[in-house]
């Protein structure tokens, strides 16, 4: 066990990035000289555990948005954005509509108390109408995804009287304390090393990504799923484990508190059959289901919310955020009434909830976003993309899979035919694609992986370009590697 300590503390301490190194490789990469001083001047402010240090192999400084899915870093350079700030910025850029609502509420009045306003309750109304389900719906409003999960997640043991939540493996819900343990990921909740906390009450069943499955060797996605399954029914059955046991009636799950796609992790998408299979089963043993569309929803994938793709399901809880603020922090946390309303004034509360500019500013992306039938478009264009990713896919050995429903893509990258995972590959390819103007997010339970979302508006003109670009740096990065079909 020592071994296995000093390992860990060992690979954790590698996460700590290196100044030398990060000033080194924007030389290397070719930034600009005012990012070059910004870099070095952000090295002596920041704490090396800010995000930025970690996305790249060093820090493009952007600054600024541009006509289309364009950003541009402080030395004018240009880049076609597939990030969206996180997935984020999902109705694009410069969007005078929203611009106009938040500097209107700002005069009017930016906050109080966290009182209501009519602009706050119509929005209450969209947003239970919007969301999945078709029985009476309430809202709790508030700044972060991991507050809006730690809303639901406080919410469901208080309903239920139950202490456990079933969470997948590779899930992201946050990394406040409360939901650390609901983040299973070797750089966030072993960053806890050696226990997170409050990482009581949780249970952890596999996610199947098909392409590697976690539950046994199965070529056919469908399978991996369902052997998946056989053991979540079993955990769920077996009154050994002390979760439920269904001869005597009993079960101490209040939720399954999942992620539908797995954003963080990589943009994976699980087999057709697994969430409504896991949704079945839920609803046997009488387990909330709730829904972490924190990244996957607001259109990205060509439906309102990601679990729209099952119709057969209705999550008893819905939770919203990143694209819903147009750029604001602004989340909300959506379900039942009578769930909704198992706690009173005080249970939860933040000052800046529902404040008053953060809800313009979401009606104002909600309207725009159904106004300009931009989640339509997001699927007929996202198809295009992904049908062009496919191609290229033919064409070069490094692409292993692509997963993808509207702008919710994910890119596999692997070194030869027994599927190796390709990391140190994938790093230099997000490097050179940077050089070439191109910004995507690399993710993957391997760091072997892109995680594609571009704003929703995105033109098939900047799709093509980002193609060719992808072509080339692929090309280079198969050469360097020497990696061959
Ligand atoms: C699915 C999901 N849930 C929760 C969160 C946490 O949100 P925040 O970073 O605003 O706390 C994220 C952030 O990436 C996310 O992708």
């Amino acid at each position: 066990m020592t071994d296995l300590k000093d390992k860990t503390v060992k690979e954790l301490q590698s996460l700590i990035p290196d100044p030398e190194k990060i000033i080194k490789a924007a030389d290397e990469w070719g930034l600009g000289p005012k990012s070059k001083d910004l870099i070095k001047r952000a090295l002596k402010v920041e704490s090396l555990g800010a995000m930025a240090f970690s996305e790249f192999e060093t820090i493009p400084i952007i600054d600024r948005s541009g006509e289309g899915a364009v950003v541009y870093d402080v030395d004018g350079k240009s880049y076609i954005d597939l990030m969206a700030g996180f997935s984020v910025n999902n109705v694009g850029y410069k969007r005078k509509e929203i611009l106009e609502a938040i500097v209107n509420q700002y005069e009017k009045l930016p906050q109080y108390a966290e009182m209501f306003s009519e602009e706050r309750i119509k929005l209450g109304e969209k947003l239970c109408s919007i969301t999945p389900g078709k029985y009476d719906k309430k809202v709790f409003y508030s700044l972060t995804g991991s507050e809006a999960n730690e809303i639901a997640i406080k919410l469901v043991r208080i309903y239920t009287g139950k202490p456990y939540i079933i969470t997948q493996y590779g899930d992201y819900h946050g990394r406040t304390i409360g939901t650390v343990p609901f983040t299973h990921s070797f750089s966030t909740w072993f960053q806890q090393y050696p226990i997170p906390s409050l990482d009581i009450g949780v249970a952890r069943i596999p996610f199947p990504y098909g392409y590697r499955c976690p539950c046994g060797n199965f070529d056919d996605e469908e399978e991996c799923a369902n052997e998946c399954l056989h053991y979540v029914d079993y955990m769920l059955s077996s009154s050994y484990y002390g979760l439920c046991d269904s001869s005597k009636g009993l079960c101490n799950i209040s939720a399954f508190l999942i992620e539908p796609f797995q954003s963080a992790a990589g943009y994976y998408i699980p087999p057709k059959n697994w969430l409504p299979s896991l949704y079945k089963l839920a609803k046997e043993h009488g387990i909330l289901f709730v829904v972490d569309e924190i990244q996957a929803g607001m259109g990205r994938t060509g439906k309102w919310w990601a679990i729209q793709h099952y119709p057969e399901i209705e999550p008893d809880i819905t939770i919203i955020g990143k694209a819903l603020g147009g750029g604001l922090p602004f989340q909300a946390t959506i379900g039942r009434q009578e769930i909704m309303d198992s706690w009173g004034p005080g249970a939860h509360s933040s000052t800046f909830a529902g404040y008053f500019v953060g809800v313009a500013a979401a009606l104002a992306t909600v309207n725009y976003i159904e106004q300009s039938g931009l989640i339509e478009k997001t699927r007929v264009n996202g198809d295009y993309f992904i049908k062009l990713l496919n191609e290229l896919k033919g064409k070069h050995p490094m692409i292993g899979d692509v997963q993808g429903k509207g702008f919710y893509i994910g890119i596999e990258f692997i070194k030869d035919r027994e599927k190796t995972p390709a990391a140190k590959e994938t790093t230099w390819l997000t490097m050179k694609l940077l050089q070439m103007g191109v910004m995507v997010k690399k993710a993957g339970y391997y760091r072997n992986r892109f995680a594609v979302s571009p704003p929703l508006t995105i033109e098939k003109d900047e799709i093509e370009k980002v193609v060719q670009i992808l072509d080339k740096a692929l090309s280079q990065t198969e050469e360097n590697f020497n990696i061959k079909f």
